[in-house]
């Protein structure tokens, strides 16, 4: 069903289901995030992507990545008090993850060029993790490792492997190093092996006749296991599926 709804004061369609974030970037109307990527559900961890929506005479300031349309909003994508939410959230970033020129450039849009908190993460270190989630549900919806999970609570919140050792299930396709917006994963090629550094997870690399390494041996199995069940769903009529 198709919905219509007013962005900064411009009449816009959206169809039901869509997030408001994805309706407003279609429509040209830039919105910071981080924690977001089209091809995971969204988790609303950053906070980055505040809008004011009106809905029935009432506004209120929300998250627009895990907001889904409604027909009749009124929604502001930018605001001084939208500003004033997003610069104090970057500080907070900032602070976790100083080193990430992604994080530097996007404070700096929001004249924050230095934050006033320390990092959290008591006695733990995080090495700019925003604890974004991204990796993990990239890892898990659509390389289907699951390799990656949040550990423990509050201020000791952390990403990483279930057990604190080389995760079993990964890959070491690199999607979570090439998702993660403060570039804190690491991922390379040296000697013949593919290393996640952050993951701690090597695999040799398998070659081709020619002798150049082009993928880890598992990731290949891993491929050839998912190819094997999309055959054999296909192969089923479908009633069965
Ligand atoms: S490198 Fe490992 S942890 Fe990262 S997305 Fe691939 S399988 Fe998951
Ligand atoms: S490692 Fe990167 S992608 Fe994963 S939660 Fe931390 S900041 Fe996000
Ligand atoms: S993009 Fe919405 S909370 Fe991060």
């Amino acid at each position: 069903m198709t919905l219509n709804l007013t962005i900064n004061g411009v009449r816009v369609e959206a169809e039901e289901g869509e997030s408001l974030l994805d309706v407003a970037r279609r429509n040209g109307f830039e919105i910071p995030s981080l924690c977001h990527h089209e091809a995971v559900a969204a988790y609303g961890a950053c906070r980055l992507c505040l809008v004011e929506v009106t809905k029935g005479g009432r506004k209120k300031l929300t998250t627009s990545c895990n907001y889904e349309v409604l027909g009749g909003i009124e929604v502001v994508t930018e605001s001084a008090a939208i500003r004033r939410h997003r610069a104090m959230v970057l500080e907070l970033i900032l602070a976790e993850a100083p080193e990430s020129a992604t994080v530097k450039a996007l404070a700096a849009e929001y004249g924050v060029t230095r934050s006033r908190f320390a990092a959290s993460g008591a006695g733990e270190d995080r090495d700019g993790c925003i604890l974004c989630g991204l990796c993990a549900r990239v890892c898990a919806e659509v390389v289907g490792a699951n390799a990656l999970t949040f550990r423990k609570r509050g201020d000791n919140r952390q990403m990483g492997t279930p057990f604190v050792e080389e995760p079993q299930t990964c890959i070491a396709c690199g999607a979570c190093a090439w998702v993660c917006p403060t570039s804190c994963v690491g991922f390379d090629e040296q000697n013949g092996e593919r290393k996640v550094h952050r993951w701690k997870r090597s695999l040799p690399l398998a070659k081709t006749e020619k002798g150049h390494a082009f993928a880890p041996q598992f990731q290949l199995f891993h491929f050839r296991k998912l190819a094997k069940l999309e055959a054999d769903f296909y192969k089923k009529a479908p009633g069965e599926r």
